[in-house]
């Protein structure tokens, strides 16, 4: 059997939590309880082939983030949040990105996604800002729009970070 080992990342109330307990347990969590640090595992099939994935759900909050050397190390594949509503949230992954290449160097498996795009109203980055990013500091890895209240593509995003570390 295929094991993979994930860790959500990004600053505080992006969405990491909504979105692995979407993807594990199916329902949208609407309170927001900021994480230390939670573990939950999944098999799921990606072309053809089983594969289970352990997912570590981190913390964004600063209080929280002495553990954040740990979960880095410990982890092959990293899935990367951002807020669309939240520009400033884009500026805040950066310092997770530079520690990230500190510790594991330039390049690294991971995928960028861009989350609660149901509020479309109040949406801030677009997706060419996100689509650069990626070319610029993160090796041009695949990026995925999602909605952890709707559900919008939080499949996709563990279908895409398996295959990346495939890949890799
Ligand atoms: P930390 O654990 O502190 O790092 O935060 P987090 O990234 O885990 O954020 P969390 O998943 O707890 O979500 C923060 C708040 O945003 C909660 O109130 C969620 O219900 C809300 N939220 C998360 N994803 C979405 C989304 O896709 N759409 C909407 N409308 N709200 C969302
Ligand atoms: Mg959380």
């Amino acid at each position: 059997m295929e094991h993979r080992k994930v860790a959500m990342v990004g600053p505080g109330g992006v969405g990491k939590s909504a979105i692995t307990i979407q993807f594990i347990k199916n329902h949208f969590i609407s309170l927001y309880d900021p994480t230390i640090e939670d573990s939950f595992q999944k098999r799921i099939k990606v072309d053809d082939i089983l594969v289970n994935v352990d997912i570590t759900d981190t913390a964004g909050e600063e209080d929280y983030r002495f553990i954040r050397d740990q979960y880095m190390m410990g982890n092959d594949g990293f899935v990367l949040v951002i807020d669309s509503t939240c520009l400033r949230s884009l500026v805040e992954l950066h310092e997770f990105v530079e520690r990230l290449k500190h510790i594991k160097g330039d390049v690294f498996p991971c995928v960028l996604v861009c989350n609660k795009i149901d509020l479309t109203s109040e949406r801030t980055i677009t997706i060419e800002e996100v689509r650069s990013y990626s070319v610029e500091q993160l090796n041009s890895c695949p990026v995925v729009e999602t909605s952890a209240r709707t559900r919008t593509n939080v499949d996709q995003i563990f279908y895409q970070i398996v295959k990346q570390m495939r890949y890799y």
